[in-house]
């Protein structure tokens, strides 16, 4: 009797990532459909059959970038008309239809929350030959959405635990493009966690556009019972989370960076400015003196934790008043990093028609002397940590010299060190020697009893 053919022809994927953490999540579970469908990932458009953008659109910079980047690929499908072309992410959610019209050579366009029906769409576009746009919104996270997620061997691994944004601020085009908050369940989120662990996992970033108002409603879980239920998986070393809406940060959260050591004392709360009016206009929920009570209460109780912003400068109406009192929050609160961004108009969204606006060149000036502040703030932060002993994931042998190592401290600084390569993928202590604006130097503590 004839047995039926397993072999499955092999196809290959080009994948271009744009954005933030999430679109760099939602990449590694289209990797993990695809490589589920017969795909391996090459590194040239050229070579593939599959080309696949995942987009961003939360300022318009960003989303020229992915217009310029479909550009470069039209000759490959005037080469290779079986070439199927597809855009994921948010500038797909946000433009649907209108993008097969604008970009004819353009076959498939996946809404935010259609990702695990890629194979489907595929099927779609190369054996029916249709172009489609898939962009409805669920309001339900399935179970086999988060399946099979691509992992390379990593030590470290993205876990979404919940998406969209229910907060709509002025400015931000995530809740149209994203749509409303959705939480994953409990369980799902705890069964992925543990086979990453199995496949060498130590540290998981929780991703969420509003991660702690994370809430399984079934389960009667908040995000704090889910952090404390990531903590007792037996492997995950660190766990961090991003990113915190400032509103949202509750006691009890705050309480926990003391009582679980595997939670990284590092915190990204975006305050966006540090001017009343601006933050009301902004539609954010809070008074600048509610965020500093909140940070003074972290630091108060941790000083070592590294705390990480985000800044828009040139909001409409933004006045040279309102900027100096954002440089006065930042004077104030030491941050370790920020993300600063010119505001940048977005379509639908109510600042869309806000005015006056901020002169370009005003929003450059004040972005630079943003910057500028910044950069002498964290230089003077990682000089702090020099004589220090810092707990470091191992990641590997560091790209500047191939003699030393490299890894992150829990406040997420880069260090590069001397130490014998089996520690790698271990968490261990580095004494920090030399504070540069990128990176730290250190040497490993126990050297010594490695080197006798
Ligand atoms: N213009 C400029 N920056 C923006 N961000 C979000 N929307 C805009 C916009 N329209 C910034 C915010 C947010 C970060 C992810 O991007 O600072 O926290
Ligand atoms: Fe955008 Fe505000 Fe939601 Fe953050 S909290 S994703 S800035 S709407």
């Amino acid at each position: 009797m004839d047995t039926p053919s397993l072999i499955v022809p092999e196809k290959s994927v080009f994948l271009e990532t744009f954005g933030c953490q999430m679109n760099e999540s939602d990449s590694e579970r289209l990797l993990g459909f695809l490589r589920d469908l017969g795909y391996t990932r090459v590194e040239t458009p050229g070579d593939a059959d599959l080309i696949i953008l995942n987009t961003c659109s939360v300022r318009d910079k960003a989303e020229q970038k992915v217009y310029s980047a479909l550009g470069r690929f039209k000759h490959l499908k005037e080469e290779n008309p079986g070439l199927i072309i597809a855009l994921c992410g948010c500038v797909a959610q946000q433009e649907g239809e209108r993008l097969l019209q604008r970009v004819p050579y353009l076959d498939l366009v996946i809404g935010t929350s259609n990702i695990h029906r890629v194979g489907q769409l595929l099927e779609e576009a190369g054996l029916r030959n249709k172009r489609v746009a898939a962009i409805s919104l669920s309001g339900i996270i399935d179970t086999d959405e988060y399946g099979s997620a691509s992992r390379t061997n990593g030590l470290k691994a993205f876990v979404s635990i919940m998406r969209g944004c229910d907060n709509y601020c002025s400015y931000c085009i995530v809740p149209y493009t994203r749509g409303h908050e959705v939480s994953r369940d409990a369980a799902d989120i705890i069964g992925e966690i543990r086979r990453l662990c199995l496949n060498g996992v130590r540290e998981v970033m929780l991703l969420g556009q509003n991660v702690n108002s994370y809430r399984d409603k079934s389960a009667g879980i908040n995000f704090v019972d889910l952090l404390r239920g990531v903590a007792e998986i037996d492997g995950i070393e660190r766990i961090r989370f991003v990113t915190s809406h400032p509103r949202d940060l509750s006691p009890a959260l705050i309480r926990l960076f003391g009582e679980e050591p595997k939670l990284c004392r590092h915190l990204h709360l975006p305050v966006q400015s540090g001017s009343d009016p601006v933050l009301q206009r902004m539609r954010r929920g809070y008074r600048v003196d509610e965020y500093l009570a909140k940070v003074t209460r972290l630091q108060d109780l941790y000083p070592d934790i590294a705390l990480t912003t985000d800044i828009i400068v040139g909001f409409p109406g933004e006045t040279e008043e309102d900027f100096e009192r954002t440089l006065t929050l930042i004077r104030r609160v030491g941050f370790d990093n920020i993300f600063s961004f010119k505001y940048s108009p977005r379509p639908g969204t109510a600042a869309a028609d806000y005015e006056p606006a901020v002169p370009m060149a005003e929003q450059k000036k004040r972005l630079a002397a943003l910057q500028a502040l910044q950069s002498k703030i964290t230089i003077k932060r990682g000089r702090d940590l020099v004589g220090r002993v810092e707990s470091v994931l191992v990641e590997g042998v560091s790209k500047l010299s191939g003699e030393e190592l490299t890894g992150r401290t829990a406040s997420n600084r880069v260090v590069n060190f001397a130490a014998p390569p089996e520690v790698q993928g271990r968490v261990i202590d580095v004494l920090i020697t030399e504070a540069h604006e990128h990176s730290l130097r250190g040497t490993y503590k126990e050297w010594k009893a490695y080197a006798t």
